[in-house]
């Protein structure tokens, strides 16, 4: 008997010492890719001139900018895009204030926080959410737009909802929409970095100017 109570407790040691080592594993890991990163700032010190500074800070974001995270809800049509760019199924339109239709509005489906679909059989693993869930307005649409004319899209008033380039710097640093693409929920993968290394990239991408890439 002894020896076999000896094996089991060695066993669930194990078993224990595993489930300790699971939660350090980063969901991009999880997802079996290795995690996207974003270079700090510090890293474009060795570019004396101030303009091509401010524009190589600009493009180290647009690992951010470009991802499908934050593209799917900045689309050029009616509707948000899904996964890598695809159609939203179901259907949806944004309607008059982007946050859907009559009966098929985005907190039918979105509710404040993520929500796992439970099931080994279960395609989709989680349903995206916010409190604030709705698709950008179409003058702020970004979807096969250049960086460069991303670029000048954000910092322009007209289309940034109005922001002071302060405020713009804030939003990209500090907001919880933005934020949602740190963390999509499982089955998709997070955008590059941190959203406080991405804030701290725009802040010094304001304090060069923020010049915009030429093309
Ligand atoms: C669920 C949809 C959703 C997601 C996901 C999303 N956005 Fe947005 N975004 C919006 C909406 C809605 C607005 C306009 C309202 C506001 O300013 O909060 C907006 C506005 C913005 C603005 C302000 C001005 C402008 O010119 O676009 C920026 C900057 C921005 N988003 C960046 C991002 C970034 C970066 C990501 C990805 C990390 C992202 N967004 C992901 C919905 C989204
Ligand atoms: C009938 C339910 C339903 C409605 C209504 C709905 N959605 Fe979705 N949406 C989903 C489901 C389910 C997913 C997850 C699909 C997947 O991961 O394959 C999803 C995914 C998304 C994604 C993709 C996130 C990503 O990066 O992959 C975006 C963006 C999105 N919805 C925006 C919206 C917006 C904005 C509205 C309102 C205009 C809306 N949805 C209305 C069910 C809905």
């Amino acid at each position: 008997m002894k020896p076999i109570l000896v094996l089991a407790g060695a066993a669930a040691t194990i078993a224990i010492v595993v489930a300790l080592m699971a939660p350090t594993l980063s969901r991009a890991q999880e997802a079996g890719a290795p995690a996207k990163t974003l270079k700090p700032v510090s890293a474009f010190d060795s570019i004396a001139d101030e303009k091509a500074r401010s524009i190589a800070i600009f493009e180290e974001t647009g690992k951010v900018l470009l991802d499908p995270r934050c593209v799917n809800c900045h689309p050029k049509g009616d509707s948000p895009l899904q996964n890598n760019l695809a159609k939203h199924e179901p259907p949806v339109s944004r309607g008059e204030a982007n946050f859907g239709m009559a009966g098929m509005q985005c907190t039918t489906c979105h509710g404040p926080t993520n929500v796992d679909v439970v099931g080994q059989a279960a395609t989709i693993k989680s349903i995206p959410g916010n409190p604030n869930w709705h698709v950008a307005p179409i003058e702020m649409a970004w979807e096969g737009k250049t960086l460069a004319e991303i670029c000048v899209q954000i910092k322009d008033q007209n289309r940034n909802g109005g922001k002071t380039l302060a405020e713009l710097v804030e939003h990209m640093a500090k907001d919880d929409l933005v934020g949602w693409g740190w963390n999509p929920g499982k089955g998709r993968e997070p955008v590059a970095g941190t959203q406080a290394e991405f804030g701290a990239l725009y802040e010094a991408w304001a304090a060069t100017g923020a010049h915009c890439p030429a093309s």
